[in-house]
């Protein structure tokens, strides 16, 4: 772990996403081949329990299909094409398994930290924090490199009562007030707390690392902004460019 005020880091927000079409393979390779050295992306779970990187709860706007994906069982699932959308070239890419972005990190070498986001939605996944964490322990070469976050805190309960070791990150909702996010992000052992930029501000930024909280920001795709954040003490920020940011 980097200590706050180490410089600002960048995050490859659902992978290369401005590049590729977002939490696919090919958008995770791109972000390997820009060198990123920490990856975001967003799990669900399927009807038969798999775990898979996908962010919407319905597969509407990715692949054209009105249905929420935690009713597909996988073998469904990964018959959908989540490529197309974005582009001719990316027709044919699927849904990934959590694992098949594990095995591709292994795969390249990469020592790149992994921003697992739970993405649950009204109804949580039942069971998907104890599922993450098992596919993470079952790999050795990840241990320590995985943050875990969501904006369903419940979840990080659940997942710090699985693990007191896990490394965790705090999604800040929209509404909610300073003071008790920070309260919230501390009595979970959070090592970060995640705000949108629109909110993102110094009296945050302070009072966050006050707390020992570093503060990441999300999505930041203009270098200006990501300057702005740096000066302003912005410990990360996620980003869909991670080749444009690096050159700000
Ligand atoms: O984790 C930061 C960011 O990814 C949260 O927003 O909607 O892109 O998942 P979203
Ligand atoms: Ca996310």
């Amino acid at each position: 772990m980097t200590p706050a005020g180490a410089g600002l880091r960048l995050i490859a927000h659902r992978g290369a996403s401005g590049y590729a079409p977002e939490n696919t393979l090919a958008s995770f390779r791109k972000c390997l081949d820009m060198g990123a050295s920490s990856i975001e992306f967003d799990v669900q779970q399927t009807s038969d329990h798999r775990l898979v990187i996908v962010h919407d709860l319905n597969l509407k706007r990715l692949a054209g299909v009105r249905r929420a994906l935690r009713t597909y069982p996988y073998a469904e699932l990964s018959g959908l094409d989540v490529g197309r959308w974005f582009g001719r070239q990316y027709l044919g890419e699927r849904v990934p398994l959590l694992e098949q972005l594990f095995d591709l990190v292994e795969s390249r070498g990469s020592g790149a930290e992994l921003q697992l986001e739970i993405k649950n939605g009204r109804t949580p996944y039942a069971g998907i924090e104890k599922r993450a964490l098992d596919l993470v322990s079952a790999r050795p070469s990840l241990s320590g490199r995985v943050v875990y976050s969501s904006f369903d805190h419940a979840a990080l309960k659940r997942l710090r009562s699985l693990s007191a070791s896990a490394r965790i990150g705090y999604l800040a909702g929209s509404m909610e007030r300073r003071a008790s996010a920070i309260k919230d992000a501390s009595a979970l052992g959070c090592e970060s707390l995640h705000l949108s930029l629109g909110r993102a501000d110094r009296t945050w930024v302070e009072a966050c690392h006050a707390a020992n909280l570093r503060v990441f920001v999300y999505t930041v795709n203009e270098a200006a902004d990501c300057r702005r954040l740096e000066e302003m003490g912005v410990d990360a920020v996620f980003t869909n460019f991670p080749d444009v940011l690096s050159k700000r």
